[in-house]
């Protein structure tokens, strides 16, 4: 049976198809490899942290196995949650239940039946997770609450010391106190950095996946694929799928992933992510108590004000996720018309802090900045992809 496209390419589950093994920017070794050693070493805890998207939990699944991984989210707790009742629950045992005992007594020949109630101990749930030799994943450890993290900390560094196995899966910088900073855990840790993805890498994605399927594809075209996937496998895996599916739908049984069809790819790819009022927050800028703000006239023939120029910067060519101030200021003095009046970069930097505390405080899907020591980082990358190529993207490339 020949294959699908959507068995090939999957971008939100595990990538039988199209798994990409990546060497650690580190070392020479595999990250696979790195894991496993780690997983390996008795009476340690791995921290693994990487940013979003770029194959922790799928790499905790390839080298761990199904059959051997208990995965929980850090969502799963609240400060009073019980963490073992979770560890407990997710790898199929009952924490507490009661069952009923029944007894003859000897002298009087009376039946009686009594219900007893019972907890499981820690103790038997490390037992169990050693017998069944499984492992525990705390996936995405930074959605524990604060206080909790440390609560838990605690508990995985007495656990692990008797042989428990865990790995600790967060995104950079944070939930950090909690593990690599603290220093009961210290001399205790395998850490291991998940680097964002290079476009050879990325690449491999798409050559695997469309020889598999039997299509064909230009090295150069793979490529340009890469180098719009942002450093993210996910976006990668999507494109592609949503090429299969352009093709698949043509009326002309293309067998070859020609240059033409990749913007329309691209652009049906952001129909799956939701970045609308992200875009318009940071278009919008802060509150400004019936100011008006300076307006710049752009050399597409529009006026902008800072904030919007910001959000246009960002969307430049090419696409990065690391702009310097020095960066943003070319890129918007670029967009403006010659001889008009430009942003100084004073403003520029000022805008940013403002943007970055606007976006700061609301709900995950706006985290997709961060501005610090001069440099502005783009957290997300399908953020920085729908920008390019969602309903206000425009690009020439
Ligand atoms: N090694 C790989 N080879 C090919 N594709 C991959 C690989 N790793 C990840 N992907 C693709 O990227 C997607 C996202 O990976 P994953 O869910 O592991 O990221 P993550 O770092 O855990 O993200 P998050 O921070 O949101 O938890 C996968 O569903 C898969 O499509
Ligand atoms: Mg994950």
């Amino acid at each position: 049976m020949s294959l699908k496209a959507e068995d090939v390419f999957r971008p939100g589950a595990f990538p039988e198809y199209t798994y990409i093994s990546r060497k650690s920017t580190v070392s020479d070794l595999s990250y696979e490899f790195r894991l496993m050693q780690a997983i390996k070493v008795s009476g340690f805890l791995t921290s693994l942290v990487g940013p979003s998207k770029m194959g922790k939990t799928i790499l905790c699944e390839k080298v761990i196995g199904f059959e051997n991984i208990i995965e929980v989210s850090g969502a799963d707790f609240d400060a009073e949650t019980d963490f073992w009742k979770v560890v407990a629950a997710k790898a199929g045992l009952a924490y507490e239940g009661e069952f009923s005992s029944e007894k003859i007594l000897t002298d009087t020949n009376d039946k009686y039946s009594k219900k007893e109630t019972y907890s499981l101990t820690k103790d038997k749930i490390i037992e169990y997770y050693k017998n069944k030799d499984f492992i525990l994943v705390i996936d995405d450890f930074h959605y524990t609450p604060k206080g909790k993290r440390m609560q838990i900390a605690q508990q995985l560094k007495d656990a692990i010391r008797r042989g428990f196995k865990a790995i600790v899966v967060s995104l950079p910088h944070r939930a950090d106190e909690a593990i690599r900073q603290n220093a009961d855990l210290s001399g205790r840790l395998s850490m291991i950095n998940i680097a964002a993805w290079e476009v050879d890498d990325l690449k491999e994605i798409a050559k695997v996946g469309f020889e598999k399927l039997g299509i064909k594809i230009e090295d150069d075209v793979a490529t340009q694929i890469a180098v719009e996937s942002l450093s993210s496998p996910q976006l990668m895996q999507y494109i592609c799928l949503n090429i299969c599916t352009i093709l698949e739908m043509s009326e002309k049984n293309e067998e070859c992933v020609k240059q033409e069809v990749l913007k329309t790819a691209y652009r049906y790819t952001t129909a799956n992510f939701e970045y609308r009022d992200v875009i318009s927050l940071m278009q919008r800028g802060p509150h400004m108590r019936g100011k008006s703000r300076n307006s710049f006239r752009a050399s597409d023939g529009n006026e902008y004000d800072i904030y919007e120029l910001i959000v246009k910067s960002i969307a430049e060519n090419p696409p990065v996720m690391e702009l310097k101030l020095e960066n943003v200021k070319e890129r918007i003095h670029r967009l403006i018309a010659d001889d008009c009046k430009k942003p100084t970069p004073q403003a520029i930097k000022e805008s940013l802090v403002k943007l970055q505390e606007l976006l700061d405080g609301r709900e995950d899907i706006f985290k997709v900045l961060d501005w610090k020591e001069g440099v502005l980082y783009i957290l997300d990358p399908l953020f920085l992809f729908y920008l390019r190529w969602g309903g206000t993207g425009k690009k020439d490339v």
